[in-house]
């Protein structure tokens, strides 16, 4: 496997919730946003949302896109490693342009498209990004998914660090002469690469931080999945109480468990009977499993093992000690690889910076690593096993963040320990 395989997670789910709710107070507090940003190209900036994996960044991309696209923005999907390539920038500004300008004509004839003309970038490619964005005319929302790789640019140094502080403060300071949004979604990483890279005041509700989703989204997104996927016969209320002791809010689980049901029910006639909710339910654990697989995908087995002994060795809501970390995983390989299987914990969300110290952030994720990779063995270097809970992670209080809570996961498991 290479190094840019090693780097890149496995992401199935990307983009777009087949049935989107919730997230009601974020859309609005962006909208305005983009209010402000046409009325005042000097109102340009960046609007963050991080959050643990499975939190629902990528569908809340994907809205704050459409809600974008509808107001008359031009509308393009940057890859984070691409972002400081002029080529690609202007190409991607160009066809996601044409592809939201297609959903859009689709889905309601009202709209102008003559409006977006005003977005394309004129005059063929220009030397920088920042030339590239500066050379268009009208709205322009930027749309950075997986925004935690930008690490990768802010640790570095040289021309990559300067080209992306260049761009990323001039847009966060509306400085490109035109309405530009950067809407960036990412690991918990995120915010902290943006502060390296000159971006770390936001304009008031600006930076988001994902919780779980409300219980009324959550049961709006079940009972959708059942009555209009799985096309389901009577009350779905009974299936719905049963999926949510599974989920507690949680989007990825959400969309693991209520996804099988649909599919089980149209498989099997659409009666809502117990046995097949028993089924159901099994079928979305085997589901919520390959999310785990695919966060640790590119980490052999003999690491995970390591990774899992880590894990066991500090309580569920402790924090991990990198150096602990490292010297398990330096009795399977070298130094330098080690390193390596660290940073793609961290960049798949297996491990999760917040504030200050790694976390495993999905407490059943834990458990699964241990469940399956957990070998008892004399771990001379590590410190002894912490039997004390911790105290409790403080909230981020960072003035000018619409912070909505530093949520652990929740344990989607919960109701089986009781
Ligand atoms: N508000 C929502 N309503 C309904 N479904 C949602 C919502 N948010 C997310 N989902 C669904 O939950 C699943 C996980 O969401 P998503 O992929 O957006 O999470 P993510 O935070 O981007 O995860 P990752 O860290 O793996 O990239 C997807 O199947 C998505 O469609
Ligand atoms: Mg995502």
């Amino acid at each position: 496997m290479s190094d840019s395989d090693r780097r890149s997670p496995n992401i199935e789910d990307r983009g777009e919730a087949k049935y989107f709710h919730g997230r009601k107070g974020i859309l609005a507090d962006f909208k305005e946003r983009l209010e402000f940003a046409e009325q005042d190209p000097k109102k340009g900036t960046t609007f963050l949302i991080q959050a643990a994996p499975g939190a629902g960044k990528s569908a809340l991309l994907h809205e704050c896109a459409r809600l974008a696209a509808i107001e008359g923005f031009a509308v393009a999907e940057v890859d984070p490693h691409k972002l400081l390539d002029p080529e690609v920038l202007h190409e991607s500004i160009d066809t996601s342009w044409m592809r939201w300008r297609r959903w859009l004509t689709q889905g309601s004839a009202s709209i102008d498209v003559g409006v977006f003309k005003a977005g394309v970038v004129v005059g063929g490619a220009a030397k920088t990004p920042l030339g590239v964005i500066e050379e268009g005319k009208g709205g322009l929302v930027l749309l950075l998914d997986e925004a935690q790789l930008m690490n990768d640019l802010a640790v570095g140094t040289g021309i990559p660090f300067i080209g992306a502080k260049a761009l990323l403060t001039a847009i966060h300071n509306g400085r490109t002469g035109r309405p530009v949004m950067l809407v960036a979604a990412g690991l918990s990483a995120t915010k902290r690469a943006f502060k390296d890279l000159g971006v770390s005041r936001f304009k008031a509700n600006c930076y988001v931080e994902l919780g779980p989703l409300k219980p009324e989204a959550e049961r709006d997104v079940i009972k959708d999945w059942l009555l209009k996927e799985g096309r389901a016969k009577g009350d779905p209320a009974p299936w719905i109480d049963a999926i949510m002791q599974k989920t507690h809010g949680w989007p990825q689980h959400l969309a693991a468990y209520a996804e099988s049901a649909a599919i089980h029910l149209r498989a099997t006639g659409r009666e809502m009977t117990p046995a097949k909710l028993k089924t159901a339910l099994e079928l979305g654990e085997i589901q919520r499993t390959k999310f785990y697989e695919s966060r640790a995908d590119g980490i052999v087995k003999k690491e995970r093992q390591c990774l899992a002994r880590a894990m066991a060795n500090v309580e569920a809501d402790g924090t991990i000690d990198k150096d602990m970390v490292i010297t398990t995983l330096r009795e399977v390989c070298s130094a330098e690889k080690a390193e390596e299987v660290f940073a793609l914990a961290l960049s798949n969300g297996v491990f999760d910076l917040q504030r200050d110290s790694y976390v495993v952030p999905i407490p059943s994720m834990r458990r699964w690593f241990i469940a399956n990779y957990y070998i008892e063995r004399d771990p001379p270097n590590l410190p002894p096993p912490k039997l004390s809970p911790p105290p409790d992670r403080p909230l981020d209080t960072t003035p000018g963040d619409s912070t909505l809570g530093l949520v652990p996961l929740p344990d989607a498991d919960r109701d089986l320990e009781r």
